[in-house]
């Protein structure tokens, strides 16, 4: 919606009004609702802001004000006459059955003992039965079932009105496109969860867009939220995203039959809808992701303390981030009788854990140079606990990212640590400068070996054009030994410098050269350490080739695309024969990506380096596909796609491997047979697109074995 440069002139005027809030006037009324709603923009659209909500808020009652003293000047589009309306993004709006509402938050027992009396007092009861659940940090989302199909999807918008993200919704594998409600006599419902990004995902995401220089997203919850209002609905599905349900909040029952009630369906509706836990043990049963293993009923306020304190414990332990856990009156008719503020419901509560964010102050900046030449700007900052681990440097990235984020020297700044992600900056408290804070300046010289930085056109990173940059060298040499690469711990950074300067280690295949005598007597290299080292080294050999490749440095070749890689291939230097076209067909694989796998295996000087490692021991054979050379299969290459009905995919990969077929990960000119189950989707179209490849289906590729 905002280019460049308009970004850049609108975050500028925003900082020009938040220090002149109090004298802009009527003339300039119309830029401060442009600045307003762009603002809202990054805000609820990108899930992106570049000022706090605080900051908003100066600017909003800024606006009020002036509005409030030249009510001919109010427009029916000014950002106030919006009422918390959410911004589209092309996306229809769409009104909840029933208002999505907020909860009411509580940070340690003492809250909870609090909220349990106001329960008791409210229902007349003794003691209250609760289900304890997670709360799971990502952004909210409502679906609506008729008839047991998905109807709509909804993301939470203002609680009234949000965006009808259906298509988007139907991407999301773990939510069921139809589930048996009428089952339980139910006609209608609306269930409300949390769309979610695993750890495991978002690492892999984030892993991605430093690969190809992008700056990484602060946490899964911004990724989820930011994923579900891609327009390209296919990408959604690519984001690997997960729901988990855990609220009912509207249900109509099915009419009975013929005027009598159906006695089977109307038992089953009374009994689902009595508890909370009733209603999550119905929804898994239906097939969706509810926190059905999560849950706990407890009676009394103490069992709820003593769950929540043991969950936090094993929070680390999830696939998937939390930031607290909801505490919900279990009995549905007693939610009735303690009803709702306008903000929360008085039968639930979150209580939040301790604090993944965290302030603190910019106080410098490092600039390091990597394997690939990218400079980038470390962040210096006063140490401060954040989830556990202290934390005094992080990456900041690239130069727009610090544009985008405003910072200065000098800045308090918030960071935030989710799970065992790097920390990241949220952003710095621009309300908080006292003008001594300073710009900070981008390096224009390498700042190891002073040549010329350059950024190319397509690119955030200002990288050093020489390859022979003692820094970029190292860092090549560190990542070749690192443990997800060739895995030669004893070596550790500071011998690979030590032995840099000395001379004897300066390319890759010097790793397997050292003269031993020269490190002999070396200070903290005894007999003992050298033999250590000999032995990783010598193991080093044997390591499959997705760690050689990831080792190799190639650009924007992480961990997963070189599994991707190592898989497609019987030999590395299969690659001298591919064309961009071909590796394009192999998942994670893009035109980016492509071009730079394509650009290493041209360059003869990398050739020469794969020759010399393998003469030095190193196995660049894909040595799970040549096992077998003399089946039935030999010669052909196979790939299943889809869900079979008869044999798990694992199986089928094991039998034609076990006959002497290879398989491949990618559809791509090479490929033999394309073996295809239920829901056969984009492998298949772009296998029949190709029109060289045999498809076959379960039945026909357990005949082919058999004959
Ligand atoms: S219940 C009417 N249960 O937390 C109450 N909410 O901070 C409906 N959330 O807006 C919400 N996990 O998006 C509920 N197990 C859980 C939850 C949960 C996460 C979210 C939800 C809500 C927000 C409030």
């Amino acid at each position: 919606m905002y280019n460049e440069d308009q970004t850049k002139v609108l975050q500028q005027k925003s900082v020009d009004f938040l220090n002149a809030a109090n004298s802009i006037t009527e003339n300039n009324i119309e830029q401060l609702r442009n600045v307003l709603r762009f603002n809202e923009y990054r805000y609820y659209v990108q899930n992106n802001p570049l000022i706090s909500d605080v900051e908003y808020d100066v600017l909003y009652k800024a606006l009020e004000k002036i509005e409030a003293t030249n009510q001919s000047l109010i427009t029916k589009d000014s950002p106030t006459q919006r009422v918390g309306n959410g911004l589209v993004n092309n996306f229809a709006k769409a009104e909840h059955l029933v208002p999505m509402l907020s909860l009411e938050n509580s940070y340690d027992a003492d809250d909870l003992i609090d909220w349990d009396r106001k329960a008791k007092e409210l229902s007349g009861l003794n003691e209250v039965e609760y289900c304890v659940e997670p709360k799971f940090d990502g952004a909210s989302i409502s679906l609506i079932y008729e008839n047991n199909m998905l109807v709509r999807g909804t993301t939470r918008g203002d609680g009234v009105v949000g965006d009808d993200i259906t298509p988007n919704t139907m991407q999301i594998k773990s939510i069921p496109l139809s589930a048996n409600f009428m089952e339980y006599g139910i006609n209608q419902i609306e269930v409300r969860g949390e769309v979610m990004l695993n750890k495991k995902n978002f690492k892999a995401y984030n892993d991605k867009q430093i690969e190809e220089g992008n700056p990484p997203l602060a946490n899964p919850r911004n990724a989820a939220a930011g994923s579900l209002r891609i327009k390209d609905t296919a990408e959604v599905g690519r984001r690997k995203l997960e729901a988990f349900l855990y609220h009912v909040s509207y249900v109509t029952p099915l009419p009975p039959k013929g005027g009598i009630l159906d006695s089977t369906n109307s038992s089953n509706f009374s009994k689902q809808l009595s508890t909370h836990s009733n209603m999550l043990e119905m929804l898994w049963s239906l097939g969706f992701k509810s926190p059905k293993k999560e849950m706990k009923v407890v009676k009394g306020i103490q069992a709820v303390i003593d769950y929540v304190n043991e969950f936090e414990k094993s929070r680390d332990n999830l696939d998937y981030e939390i930031d607290g856990m909801v505490i919900k009156v279990n009995n549905l008719q007693l939610q009735d009788k303690l009803g709702m503020t306008s903000h929360h419901p008085r039968w639930a509560i979150a209580y939040k854990f301790k604090a993944r964010q965290a302030t603190s102050k910019l106080i410098g900046i490092e600039f390091q140079v990597g394997r690939t030449g990218a400079v980038t700007p470390v962040a210096k900052i006063e140490a401060v606990a954040v989830g556990g681990v202290t934390v005094s440097s992080i990456s900041i990235h690239n130069e727009e990212y610090i544009i985008e984020k405003d910072l200065q020297l000098g800045d308090s700044i918030l960071i935030e640590r989710s799970g065992d992600v790097i920390p990241q900056i949220v952003k710095s408290f621009a309300e908080l400068r006292r003008g001594t804070e300073q710009k900070i300046i981008f390096p224009t010289h390498c700042p190891v070996c002073e040549h010329i930085l350059i950024k190319p056109a397509e690119e955030a990173v200002w990288r050093c054009s020489n390859m022979n940059c003692k820094a970029q060298v190292v860092e090549r040499i560190i990542h070749f030994v690192s443990k997800d690469a060739l895995d030669i711990r004893s070596f550790g950074d500071a011998n690979v410098r030590k032995f840099y300067d000395m001379g004897i280690l300066q390319t890759l295949t010097d790793v397997y050269q050292l003269p031993w005598d020269k490190l002999k007597g070396l200070e903290g290299f005894g007999e003992k350490s050298i033999a250590n080292l000999q032995t990783a080294i010598e193991n080093s050999k044997t390591q499959p080739l997705n760690r050689i490749i990831y080792g190799l440095g190639i650009r924007y070749v992480g961990e997963t695309t070189a599994k991707t890689l190592a898989n497609a291939v019987s030999h590395l230097k299969d690659f001298t024969t591919y064309t961009e076209e071909e590796l394009k067909q192999l998942d994670d694989v893009g035109i980016k990506v492509a071009k730079s796998i394509c650009a290493f295996f041209s360059s003869a000087e990398n050739i020469e380096l794969i020759d010399k490692l393998e003469q030095l021991g190193l196995h660049l054979k894909n040595e799970k596909k040549t096992t077998t050379t003399n089946g039935n299969l030999t010669g052909f290459t196979f790939l299943f796609t889809g869900t079979l009905s008869r044999l798990k995919r694992s199986d089928g990969e094991a039998m034609v491997e076990a006959n002497g077929g290879k398989l491949l990960s990618g559809v791509s000119s090479k490929l033999s047979y394309l073996v295809v189950g239920e829901d056969a989707g984009s492998k298949l179209e772009k296998a029949k697109k190709l029109g060289t490849i045999t498809i076959l289906n379960e039945e026909e590729f357990l005949k082919m074995l058999s004959s």
